[in-house]
């Protein structure tokens, strides 16, 4: 076990750089799209089930936090350019997200102006802070945050999709889904080359995150236990399916055996919507 946080190691940071530049070019050449053009906006459905418009606000509130998420991360990421660019990068495309979900509640009259401004100055009473205390902690967090933050827009697109359905929320999620797995599978690689410079370290780090792992922001919302209340309610997202779907498939690809994910200690905390892992 280490006894000292992680720190940002230099010699790795070529790779993260080239990790990151593969990203950029990837993302211009197939992955930009128009909140204007692309989506069909002509075909939302007023009559779409409540309950998923619930869902698109929280998702749209979790977003929208982003001046927290960015500013809070870059000062722990400073030496690495790698990182720092990638989240220049990151802030804009996420930036995006909660402008599309705002569009489509306010499109489709799920929501009036009034209550979009309601639900912003809400998002400004609490400010969201970093759930780990160094750089190696928060780049395992972002890999699983994203991985099930994908998970959660597919299988709200997939919700989405049955009865009538929204051509314009399908199309939204589906652009936004791939941006999230995009943004996964950069830190994953991340993760991978900290893996192969220090296993040990890097294995805590993953324990303390992965066995127990809760969303960003939702929990702390004056109504967050009902948000994700809603979120289980329609098989979106919770313990299970983190565990089938995100905490598994990550092992596997990164060639993590579940015996090495034990806990020394006992967990110490669940959160609201958070996950402990039997180990
Ligand atoms: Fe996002
Ligand atoms: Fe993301």
């Amino acid at each position: 076990m280490t006894d000292s946080p992680p720190t940002i190691v230099a010699e790795l940071e070529p790779a993260m750089w080239r990790l990151y530049r593969d990203f950029f070019d990837q993302a211009e050449k197939k992955r930009r799209w128009s909140i204007r053009d692309d989506i069909p906006w002509d075909q939302c459905n007023p009559n779409i089930n409540p309950a998923i418009a619930d869902i698109v606000e929280s998702f749209c509130a979790v977003e929208l936090y982003l001046p927290d998420y960015t500013s809070k991360i870059l000062p722990v990421v400073r030496p690495s350019k790698g990182r720092t660019w990638f989240y220049a990068n990151w802030g804009y495309e996420e930036s995006k997200h909660s402008l599309a979900l705002g569009d489509w509640l306010l499109k489709s009259g799920a929501r009036t102006d009034e209550q979009m401004a309601d639900l912003e100055a809400k998002i400004f009473q609490w400010e969201w802070n970093l759930p780990h205390d160094n750089h190696l902690g928060m780049l395992v967090y972002a890999m699983v945050q994203e991985a099930a933050t994908w998970l959660n827009y597919r299988n709200l697109r997939l919700k989405g999709e049955e009865g009538n359905g929204d051509p314009a929320l399908s199309k939204l999620l589906t652009y936004v889904a791939v941006d999230e797995r995009a943004h996964h599978s950069f830190f994953r690689q991340c993760v991978e080359l900290y893996l192969k410079h220090d296993r040990a370290g890097t294995l805590e780090q993953m324990r303390r995150v992965m066995n127990d792992f809760a969303m960003p922001a939702l929990h702390a919302m004056a109504d967050g236990r009902l948000r994700i209340a809603r979120i289980k309610n329609l098989e979106i997202f919770d313990e299970n399916i983190y565990y089938r779907e995100v905490y598994l498939p990550i092992l596997a690809s990164l060639g993590v055996d579940r015996k090495e994910m034990r806990n020394r200690l006992p967990s110490r905390k669940t959160g609201v919507n958070g996950v402990a892992i039997e180990t």
